[in-house]
């Protein structure tokens, strides 16, 4: 389980009790989405992202609570050139495979523009929603 995000989100809601704009960022994955499942397999990666979802749309609810400028957002990174998605990069046209630069930056993007009414939903690394 995805549990990491939760002890640190426990730990961070004090110093964020303040007034100033503050994003709780995660990177989660597309395929943790149920509604964009259309391809099956990877079960465990899967069912951990979709459990990292729930767990921090519940963050964000909380969050609302105790420290309401806080946004906490759930990312996909679109699919990266690192260690984890070599052995699938195969099928991946160049196009969408990124450089990790790239990612850092159009995920600092999509950061910067996330709004307080955003917290707790899904983002697509060009700032597009995806499904749950
Ligand atoms: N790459 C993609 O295409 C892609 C697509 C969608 C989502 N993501 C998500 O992006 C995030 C980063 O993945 P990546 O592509 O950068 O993979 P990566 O190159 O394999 O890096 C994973 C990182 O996580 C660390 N790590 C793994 N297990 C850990 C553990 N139990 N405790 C602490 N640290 C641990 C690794 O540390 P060590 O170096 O010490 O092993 C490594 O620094 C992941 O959440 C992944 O699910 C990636």
């Amino acid at each position: 389980m995805r549990l990491g995000g939760v002890i640190l989100a426990k730990s961070s809601a004090a110093p964020l009790k303040h007034g100033d704009r503050a994003v709780f960022a995660n990177i989660s994955a597309k395929v943790g989405s149920i509604g964009d499942n259309g391809l099956g397999g990877w079960y465990g990666y899967r069912a951990s992202k979709s459990a990292l979802n729930m767990l921090m749309r519940n963050v964000a609810i909380e969050y609302k609570r105790s420290c309401p400028r806080a946004i906490v957002a759930l990312l996909h990174p679109g699919t990266t050139d690192t260690r984890l998605s070599r052995p699938f990069q195969r099928n991946v046209p160049p196009e969408k495979l990124f450089s990790v630069d790239r990612t850092a930056r159009q995920l600092l993007q999509v950061i910067e523009k996330l709004q307080e009414s955003d917290s707790g939903e899904f983002f697509s690394w060009d700032g597009s929603r995806i499904p749950w």
